[in-house]
């Protein structure tokens, strides 16, 4: 007797006997028979086992519901029904854990996807979200693989820090201190010498600083890990908590830089597509019928499958943010006759430009670069000559469509006192940093890097419209239930 995972079972030659054991999706009865399809997680599919009219015992038969935990042993024979190669005969059941149909909330009917959201904790047992969660194994195990394959360190980079990688102010504190009554100091400032790590800390918004050290001293690194933002942004593209991969190379350039982030994306699809066709294919056929609720000018051209083809086989676009805002201000989008937001050179381009311009213009990945100073980090290279009307910077966005900004990044200003200047400029204290600052001190380097927000990859590649949906268990404003 053996016992193999239902993605094995399913490819296993019958004539053996074997166990499987799993969850019952479903539990149908016929006058001559009542079959049972188990699933373990180790794929879409399901296994069907199969026992004759009154074979089993009453008792066994009215546990055995959907959400049951079950070990089944039988013969893996030929299956008569369309669809699977093989069945299992019952010849033993043993019930591991009952659900009491009348309290298990996940019932064998298409749930919605609010629903499930409210029953985080059951969600993986449905067929959806643990395509899902195999497809974002995949990716991570394609990230990695990405990297290594092409000669760069994992670094890990800390998840408490005292720094503010992006100059934004939008972290979480850390800290020991009693929260409503905190030692204060004579001038009525919170003591933080007497807080854990004796001054402010938070969690990181970005390992990039880190990894830039990394970057000076090993050439080629990547971080992935999980980074806060405390921005009560409450969108479908948004987390309080996301998981995030950033490269950082010695002697790239802006170039270098947008052809490391194309390669690597489309790397990473192509593994997807390759190795998680059944999980692609069942959401694929899960959009399809939700297309067909749709009014038929909003139906997607393209099935989930050709979309992601269409990524890895076609070059990204590349234009700089000025030539992009010409575009938009010599626009018209189709439904409302204008932007919401109005366009004009120096703006944060917003969501409704970036899927314009990606979506309606270009149809296509597109790479914006060259960006106004103004709108972007202290630490991105300024732009030495340019036709812009204003200073800009050499910083990259990857935007996709149905997304927007999937990837962010930038070269590095290199320079000790263009990056000292422009810190005063917006307020940064060279204290704070002065470790990355010594990296311009001492055999400082040109180097380039970015960062890829790894949900809105697994939001792309699974079709799914909504972030929370694609991370074991979301965290966003008013919403971490454990
Ligand atoms: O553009 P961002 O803020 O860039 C950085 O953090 C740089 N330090 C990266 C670098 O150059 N090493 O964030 C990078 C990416 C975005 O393009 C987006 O995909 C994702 O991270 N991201 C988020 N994803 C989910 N929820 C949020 N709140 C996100 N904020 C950014
Ligand atoms: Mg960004």
């Amino acid at each position: 007797m053996s016992y193999l995972p239902v993605k094995q079972l399913l490819q296993t030659e019958p004539g053996q006997t074997v166990t499987v054991k799993g969850w019952v999706r479903t539990k149908r009865e016929s006058k001559n028979a009542v079959f049972v399809a188990i699933n373990d997680g180790s794929t879409i599919h399901t296994i069907q086992a199969v026992a004759e009219a009154g074979f089993l015992p009453d008792e066994t038969l009215r546990l055995i519901t959907t959400g049951a935990c079950v070990a089944i042993t039988g013969e893996l024979v030929p299956s008569q029904g369309a669809g699977q190669a093989v069945e299992v005969k019952i010849t033993e059941v043993h019930i591991y854990g009952p659900a009491d149909p009348e309290k298990y909330p996940l019932q064998p009917k298409r749930h919605s996807l609010e629903f499930l959201r409210e029953i985080a904790h059951l969600r993986p047992r449905t067929n959806t979200f643990s395509a899902i969660l195999r497809i974002r194994h995949a990716l991570a195990f394609a990230v990695h693989k990405y990297y290594n394959d092409n000669g760069f360190y994992y670094l890990n980079t800390p998840i408490i820090t005292a720094s503010d990688a992006e100059g934004a102010g939008e972290m979480f504190r850390v800290s020991t201190l009693d929260p409503i009554n905190p030692p204060r100091t004579e001038d009525g400032k919170v003591d933080y010498s007497q807080d854990f790590f004796g001054r402010e800390t938070n969690l990181t918004v970005s390992g990039q600083l880190e990894g830039e050290l990394g970057a000076l001293a090993l050439g080629k690194i990547y971080t992935f890990g999980p980074t806060f933002r405390a921005e009560n942004s409450n969108t479908t593209r948004h987390l309080a908590e996301f998981w995030m991969i950033e490269p950082e190379m010695a002697f790239f350039e802006l170039e270098d830089n947008m052809n490391l982030a194309e390669d690597f994306v489309k790397s990473v699809i192509r593994y997807a597509l390759e190795h998680c066709a059944d999980d692609l294919a069942f959401l694929e056929n899960r959009l399809k019928e939700e297309e067909k609720t749709k009014k038929k000018e909003e139906q997607s051209e393209m099935t989930l499958i050709e979309k992601l083809r269409f990524v890895v086989d076609n070059d990204f676009e590349r234009l700089t943010y000025t030539d992009a805002v010409e575009i938009l201000r010599n626009s018209k989008p189709a439904k409302k006759g204008q932007f919401q937001y109005e366009v004009g050179w120096g703006i944060d381009l917003q969501s409704e430009h970036e899927r314009y311009l990606v979506e309606k213009h270009f149809k296509k990945p597109v790479i914006l670069t060259n960006y106004p100073r103004a709108i972007k980090s202290f630490y991105m290279k300024q732009d030495e000559s340019t036709t812009a009307p204003g200073p800009t910077v050499r910083a990259m966005d990857v935007l996709f469509p149905g997304i927007g900004e999937i990837i962010g990044g930038s070269q590095r200003e290199d320079d000790l006192e263009k990056l000292t200047t422009r810190m005063a400029e917006v307020g940064i204290e060279e204290e704070a940093i002065w470790w990355y600052l010594d990296t311009r001190r001492f055999g400082s380097a040109p180097h380039s890097g970015f960062g890829l927000g790894f949900e809105r990859l697994v939001l792309f590649v699974t079709g799914m419209s909504n972030i929370r949906d694609v991370i074991p268990f979301p965290r966003a404003p008013k919403s971490a239930e454990f």
